[in-house]
């Protein structure tokens, strides 16, 4: 029996989708989400940011939940660090994977992280030196890869020379980010396709929101394009704080059960991920669920009156 291609699920509610939220989510409902991530086979997660507690109120206790983290043996945790301070904070916490995030314009830099590009570029460039030289595992953003809710379209050309020097830079990965849920899928291939032909897809992953009701079509053109690895976030949980217009991301259960239906394997159980979804709208207050949520109720919950 020929074994189902892998597609390798990067859950990134817990900090993504629990950034923006205007209920302080205390940090036992986020362990409680996280484990029932964990429960339903999520084997990637991006848990929290080590940033600034005034910029991102919600993140604040990032370093305490590093350290509570269920099945640090089976789960790829990582963490999300803007600058040398937060690595230094991740790393004291116990985080082996940082992930640094370097917008495409300059005024996006500015508004996230209160840097200009070239700034911006050389602080990723000092913390993923830096990383390496901890010996973490290390990924780059490349955010608004597509289109800027400030300066507007973002050239391929442009996310090209930035994915380059993130790569010099010794990133483990770069992760092409639609952080306002902007592209087409033919503006997908065209910027992944060069990527995957240059530095394989196995460094590579894409990460989507459904601003639009495009995240699952920008999904399957990124499979077609080759990639295997994709962020998404649990019922489709988030939106950025600084990108205005920025919807939550791809739903986790869009992107298993699309990945299931055209012959990959993601290890996650959409059953118990529907146990997830119900556990991130109790604990942000906020009804949720991908495209495919109406139908996985169906499915599954059938029960259910
Ligand atoms: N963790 C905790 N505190 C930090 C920090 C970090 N990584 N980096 C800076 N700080 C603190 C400073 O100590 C200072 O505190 P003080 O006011 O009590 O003295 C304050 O934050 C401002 O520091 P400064 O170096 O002047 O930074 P800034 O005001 O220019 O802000 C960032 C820069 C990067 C810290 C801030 O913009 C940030 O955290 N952005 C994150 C945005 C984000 O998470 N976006 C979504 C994900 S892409
Ligand atoms: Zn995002």
């Amino acid at each position: 029996m020929n074994a189902r291609p892998r597609v390798l699920v990067n859950e990134v509610g817990p900090r993504d989708g629990l950034q923006n939220q205007r209920v302080q989510v205390e940090m036992e409902d986020k362990l409680r989400l996280i484990g029932a991530l964990v429960a339903a086979g999520v084997s990637s997660i991006e848990a929290t940011s080590f940033v600034s507690p005034k910029a991102v109120p919600q993140m604040a206790d990032a370093d305490g939940l590093l350290l509570r983290l269920p099945a640090k043996e089976q789960v790829r945790y990582s963490v999300l660090v803007p600058n040398e301070r937060g690595l230094q904070r991740a790393i004291a916490a116990g985080a082996r994977e940082v992930a640094v995030v370097l917008s495409a314009t300059e005024t996006m830099n500015r508004r996230n992280i209160n840097m200009g590009l070239a700034e911006a570029r050389a602080a990723c460039e000092a913390t993923l030196a830096a990383a390496r030289a901890a010996g973490l595992r290390s990924k780059a953003y490349v955010a608004v890869a597509f289109e800027c809710p400030y300066e507007g379209v973002v050239t391929p050309e442009t996310v090209r020379t930035l994915t380059e020097a993130m790569f010099r830079a010794d990133a483990d990965e770069v992760v092409i980010a639609d952080t306002i849920g902007a592209a087409s899928p033919a503006d997908v291939a065209a910027l992944l396709n060069p990527l995957v032909a240059q530095h394989g897809a196995e460094r590579l992953s894409i990460h989507l929101h459904d601003t639009r009701g495009m995240a699952v079509a920008n999904a399957w053109a990124a499979l077609d394009a080759g990639m295997r690895q994709f962020d998404s976030s649990v019922g489709g949980l988030g939106g950025c704080p600084f990108a205005p217009g920025a919807a939550g991301n791809l739903a986790t259960e869009d992107l298993v059960l699309l990945a299931a239906q055209c012959g990959f394997e993601t290890g996650i159980s959409l059953p118990p991920l529907m146990d997830a979804i119900d556990l991130a709208a109790q604990i942000t207050g906020r009804p949720l669920g991908g495209r495919s949520h109406a139908w996985l109720m169906r499915q599954y919950r059938s029960h259910a009156a």
